[in-house]
């Protein structure tokens, strides 16, 4: 059960699934973020159809229900939260609501019809403001910067809590960085309800022409051109860790109940890197002022993903050209279909 199926990281997570040949997969999305129509992307590129139960995992008599219909989910990969840093900070009981009360349901449904595996989204965020870079595992968690983030921590220790009394339950916990680009063929990617606030769509829209210009919130950091760095990296290559995260589990290699793994490159990338790099691949000048720093935004950090390549045998496939390369191709696909925010509620 892959739930927010429908969802950026969801989607592609599917087609991995799908393509391992090994998994049969079902997705509960209710779509408050997404539209049913992604598992039509997934299928063309897929060539299977996966089906969605439109539900609000929040309802558990609804969620508990698919379990009576399918009666051996071997695990679930658990994607369904909401995820804007600034919607977070305007309307927090929403993100606590939604995010842990979604949880709690999953954790329940892994109790209550023996579902041995259980695969988390966490984020870099839950790190905080760290000086050490790169970020290992043990690195201790921050101080949150946003309810968004603090979601994400008391999710990790809801977790292990539950696990304590159900020996029988296996769960991975992993820490995204930045997760950018589109299925290389350019069919699916991320398709965001609002105006995007992401460095790739933004720099998309202003390649395409559809924003006149953009800022570069920063350049006055220190870092090697002043600009902030962050750890990006493919969105298949976020999937596919998410294949082998549950081969793991099933395959009993993991040494603990519960352990933590970060997914990002390793390498850091500054913006004004990234603008370069989305020119080169799209052809286009890229219209770009210096600006201002941008609230709670951190000058600097990456990853230390060795624990995923090492026990998950997990390694990124793309670099930043095939991020650029694939999103260009998906901003131009959203404009040939006339799919994006504007027309799309
Ligand atoms: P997304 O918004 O594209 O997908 C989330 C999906 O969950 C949406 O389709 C939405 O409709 C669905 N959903 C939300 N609440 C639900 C509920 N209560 N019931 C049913 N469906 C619900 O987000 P994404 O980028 O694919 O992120 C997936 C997960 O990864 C999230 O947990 C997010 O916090 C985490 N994450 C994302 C990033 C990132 O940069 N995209 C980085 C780190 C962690
Ligand atoms: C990247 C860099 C901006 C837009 C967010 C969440 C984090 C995690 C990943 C979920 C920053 C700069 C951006 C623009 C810019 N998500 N930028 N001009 O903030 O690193 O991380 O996504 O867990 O929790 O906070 O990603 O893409 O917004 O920004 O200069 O118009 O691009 O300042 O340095 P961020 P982002």
């Amino acid at each position: 059960m892959v739930t927010g199926g429908c969802g950026y990281i969801g989607s592609h997570t599917i087609i991995e699934l799908v393509q391992s040949g090994r998994y049969e997969v079902i997705s509960v999305d209710s779509n408050v973020r997404s539209t049913p129509e992604t598992m039509d992307r997934v299928a063309q590129i897929t060539g299977v159809r996966v089906p969605n139960y439109q539900l609000d995992i929040c309802d558990k008599t609804s969620f508990f229900k698919i379990f009576e219909e399918h009666t051996d989910i071997v695990g679930i990969i658990h994607f369904a939260a909401y995820k804007a840093v600034g919607e977070s900070v305007e309307q927090p009981l929403m993100y606590y609501r939604n995010n842990l009360g979604a949880l709690a349901n999953v954790l329940e449904s892994c109790q209550k019809f023996h579902v041995p595996a259980l695969i988390f989204s966490s984020s870099c965020s839950v790190y905080g403001d760290v000086h050490h870079l790169p970020v290992s595992e043990e690195t201790p968690m921050g101080v949150a910067a946003c309810p968004y983030a603090h979601t994400k921590q008391i999710g990790e220790e809801m977790i292990r809590n539950m696990l304590v009394p159900n020996p029988d339950m296996n769960a991975l916990i992993l820490r995204y960085f930045n997760p950018v680009g589109a299925h290389v063929s350019g069919l699916n990617g991320e398709l965001s309800p609002d105006k995007p606030n992401n460095l790739v769509p933004i720099i998309m829209r202003v390649a395409s022409g559809k924003q006149p210009s953009m800022t570069v919130f920063g350049t006055d950091y220190e870092t090697r051109d002043g600009s902030c760095i962050r750890d990006y990296l493919h969105v298949s290559d976020i999937a596919d860790a998410h294949v082998k995260a549950l081969d793991y589990l099933l395959e009993h290699r993991n040494a603990d109940q519960c352990e933590v793994f970060n997914l990002g490159s390793g390498n850091g990338i500054t913006v004004l890197e990234m603008l370069r790099a989305a020119e080169e691949v799209t052809g286009h000048k890229l219209n770009y002022e210096l600006g201002a720093r941008r609230p709670g935004d951190i000058p600097a950090i990456f990853g230390d993903s060795s624990r995923a390549n090492n026990l998950l045998h997990w390694h990124c496939r793309y670099g930043v050209d095939m991020m650029m390369e694939s999103a260009w191709k998906w901003e131009q696909h959203l404009n040939s279909e006339n799919l994006n925010f504007e027309s799309y509620d």
